[in-house]
């Protein structure tokens, strides 16, 4: 029996089954079924695999409490202020030197307890949060647990409790960084009405965070709303602000590749200066500006007219967002504050 016939062959052109056809030779049955016992992947396009590498880092599913991520970021890419990198870095001391403040400098007795690192990321979105709780996650060679809300609650009571514990549970089994994103989901007011939570399973959540061995970090865009209970279980606030002049520049040149074909007029030192993005903000409009050039060609640069009418469309989009949601941040009168993307 030819390999051939030990495969059913159906040709896409003559709808022939299982024989040769002027369109698909035996010998190109035999190579296809080669390269495919070999493990071998075909993608259309380089961007079609990136789209399909980028899903492992993607959001839990809607059917899990959780996704494991592996970090993508070091902490040396996140641009921070001073303040912000100052609480960091406490953080990573207490991390790396936990053996010692708790067995020999005695901490343990009065905790009473192996007690884990809790952190509070608040600031306005696009600002490095995420980013920097992946870096923590890479510093420490864990994966990163990004916990899914919406599945935790679960309308059947007792059940959102059970989801809880099943999530510090397999943290603490996986080794891995809690991650709470976009907290004020359920740490809010106790007592605030429009609240999914009930009381009950917010305390639940504060026990866990409380006894919880390893490190968890809450991120918010709203850290005003949060309970005031979750201060105290809270070990280090840390805040991302919206980043000044300087640190845009910083930020433009890490968001734009060196492998990007630059036209000769682009001055990112210029577009730092002009507009008030967050990180968040830049890498879309760095995205945009990149889309518009390859609308004239692919042999096309980038110019800095790609990136100033990009920019322009960002701050618009910022501007909009900022008068609905993000009214609680203090803006300056006369600075207009982009970032909200
Ligand atoms: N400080 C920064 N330094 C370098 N890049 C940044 C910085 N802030 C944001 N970025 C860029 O913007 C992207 C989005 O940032 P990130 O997801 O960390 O923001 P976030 O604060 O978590 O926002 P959100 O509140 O919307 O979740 C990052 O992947 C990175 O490319
Ligand atoms: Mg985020």
């Amino acid at each position: 029996m030819g390999e051939k016939d030990k495969w059913i062959v159906k040709c896409p052109k003559c709808g022939r089954i299982n024989q040769s056809c002027q369109h698909v030779s035996r010998q190109d049955v035999e190579r296809i079924v080669q390269l495919l016992k070999a493990g071998v992947e075909v993608y259309e396009s380089e961007e079609e695999m990136e789209h399909l590498e980028e899903h492992l880092h993607e959001r839990p599913d809607r059917g899990k409490l959780y996704a494991l991520v592996q970090p993508r970021f070091d902490l040396d890419d996140v641009v921070m202020s001073p303040k912000t990198k100052e609480a960091i870095d406490d953080a990573l001391v207490e991390i790396r030197h936990k053996g010692l403040i708790f067995q020999r400098w005695g901490m343990r007795k009065v905790i009473r307890k192996n007690k884990g690192l809790s952190l509070l990321f608040a600031g306005p979105p696009g600002t490095g949060k995420t980013m920097t709780a992946e870096g923590i996650a890479r510093v420490l060679q864990k994966p990163l647990m990004i916990v899914n809300y919406a599945q935790l609650e679960n309308m059947w009571v007792g059940e959102t409790e059970k989801n809880i514990e099943a999530v510090f549970q397999e943290a603490a089994k996986n080794g891995a960084v809690l991650f709470f994103d976009e907290a004020d989901a359920v740490f809010h007011r106790r007592g605030m009405t429009l609240a999914p939570w009930t009381n009950r399973d917010v305390n639940v959540l504060l026990n866990h965070l409380e006894n919880h061995a390893g490190v968890c970090i809450l991120a918010t865009n709203l850290a005003r709303v949060m309970d005031r209970a979750l201060d105290r279980r809270i070990d280090i606030a840390v805040e991302f602000e919206m980043p000044e002049a300087d640190a845009r520049k910083e930020i433009w040149r890490k968001l734009v590749p060196k492998e990007a074909p630059m036209g000769r007029d682009v001055d990112l030192d210029a577009l730092a200066k002009k507009y008030a993005l967050s990180g968040g903000s830049i890498l879309n409009v760095v995205r945009q500006a990149m889309r518009s050039s390859l609308k004239r060609g692919k042999r096309h640069r980038i110019t800095q007219d790609d990136f100033v009418k990009a920019a322009e469309r960002e701050m618009k989009k910022s501007d909009l967002m900022s008068r609905d949601h993000m009214s609680t941040w203090k803006v300056e009168p006369r600075q207009r504050l982009g970032g909200y993307a």
